[in-house]
């Protein structure tokens, strides 16, 4: 991979990707890979235009971050994680001289202000308050269930509890009772305190430019954290519409000019959609990977032309498909050892068989023990799946949930 040609690179992608370097390499779109410093020898190794950054320090130093890229040529940032969302705001905002989008990429860290924000734009949220000690989650509790006129005697509606920066379900938890508040512990304050939301949950994948939805992927979740595809099935497709409406509230909302952003929603039977939260980075759940498979073009490189304002409407037009117009259906099902010890990889035949298998990824345990768990994103790999049909690829992902994929060779403990 090289991209030090003698065009300067216009795009920096914050946040080391190789996924997103080889689409951008593969399309001749020259960037600058701004990487934390343990990644110096493998951007030398493959000779890769690159700034070297510690995304964990402080936002004082930001402007340096801006001066070097700018200095470099780079005229859009491309933020590739969850922590390197504001260094792109920071960046963005110093390179357009528009100091607003830093606080408005900020509203993307953290989840009160997030859902604050969609409030004051009309759009349908849980009830919701930021808690900082026990005594503010128990008033909520009590309250929430008041107003749903419950007597003492019934059962209390469940509320969410959650940080108010985490990814992948990290610290998120249900408070069913004042028991579940009694055990809370002082380091998981503030947090988010929400009620629940009805609906199917999906996520939606938006390629925006110049505030308009260039491409709307809809990714359907069969169990968040564990299964998903694209495009999602017809019963959910059919009300694009709606879901298109809500995305375009949100893109007003938010005040999203250029980038891509990952919303997730919760549709109801009657077609209402309730916002769950919104980021605006790549997604998890290796949904670019599905997307491309899906629509064959690389979500990386979308992302890259629509954070760019000389991006043109043609340029935009010719790279990105119909969305009506998928390829195929793509799923992946995210596996975790349900054991606590596991020294192989064990794929059914039945599975290798199957004509929607398309490839795993399964690694071979480099210690038998399993490692505890804190939310999603640390799967021990996934396991692709592709074909025509959203039933049988949901009923594929559904049966293959139940498969445990590691065995231990090791003897019983005595
Ligand atoms: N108020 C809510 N109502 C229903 N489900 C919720 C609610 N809050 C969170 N969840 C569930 O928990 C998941 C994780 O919460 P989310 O706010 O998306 O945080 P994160 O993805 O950053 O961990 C959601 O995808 C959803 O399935
Ligand atoms: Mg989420």
């Amino acid at each position: 991979m090289s991209n030090n040609g003698k065009q300067a690179p216009r795009t920096a992608l914050l946040g080391f990707c190789i996924p997103a370097m080889e689409a951008l390499d593969k399309v001749g779109r020259p960037f600058l890979a701004v990487v934390p410093p343990e990644f110096e020898a493998y951007m030398q190794e493959h000779d890769i235009a690159h700034v070297l950054w510690d995304f964990s320090r402080v936002n004082e130093t930001s402007m340096q971050l801006s001066k070097t890229l700018q200095e470099r040529g780079v005229e859009v940032a491309v933020p590739l994680f969850e922590e390197t969302v504001e260094w792109a705001g920071a960046v963005n905002g110093f390179l357009r001289d528009d100091p607003r989008l830093f606080t408005r990429y900020l509203l993307f860290r953290d989840k009160a202000m997030m859902k604050r924000r969609a409030q004051m734009y009309g759009i349908r949220v849980g009830v919701f308050e930021e808690a900082d000690n026990r005594e503010d989650v128990s008033r909520f509790f009590k309250r929430v269930n008041k107003a749903l006129s419950k007597l003492d005697s019934d059962v209390a509606d469940p509320v969410h509890l959650k940080p108010l920066a985490a990814a992948g379900c990290v610290g998120h938890r249900f408070i069913r009772s004042e028991q579940d508040i009694a055990v809370l512990q002082d380091d998981e304050f503030p947090c988010l305190l929400e009620t629940h939301l009805d609906g199917q949950e999906f996520s939606c994948e938006v390629f925006i430019h110049d505030s308009k939805i260039r491409f709307l992927n809809i990714t359907e979740y069969v169990h968040l954290g564990h299964s998903n595809f694209v495009p999602a099935s017809p019963s959910l497709e059919e009300r694009r519409p709606y879901v298109r409406k809500a995305v375009e509230e949100l893109i007003d909302a938010f005040g999203i000019q250029y980038g891509m952003i990952h919303p997730e929603f919760f549709i109801t039977s009657d077609n209402k959609i309730n916002f769950g939260e919104v980021a605006a980075r790549v997604p998890g759940g290796h949904i670019f990977e599905l997307i491309e498979k899906a629509y064959g073009f690389s979500p990386f490189v979308a992302f890259a032309m629509c954070s760019d304002p000389a991006t043109t409407d043609e340029e935009l037009a010719a790279y990105l498909p119909d969305e009506r117009q998928h390829k195929d259906y793509a799923g992946c099902l995210m596996v975790y050892p349900r054991q606590k010890i596991v020294t192989r990889v064990d794929v059914p035949d039945r599975l290798i068989a199957d004509d929607y298998y398309e490839k795993h990824a399964l690694f071979q345990p480099v210690t038998p023990k399993v490692a505890e768990r804190a939310g999603f994103g640390d799967h021990y790999g996934t396991v692709y799946f592709r074909g025509d049909n959203s039933a049988r690829m949901r009923d594929l992902l559904l049966e293959y949930e139940q498969v445990d994929f590691y065995t231990s060779d090791a003897p019983a403990a005595s």
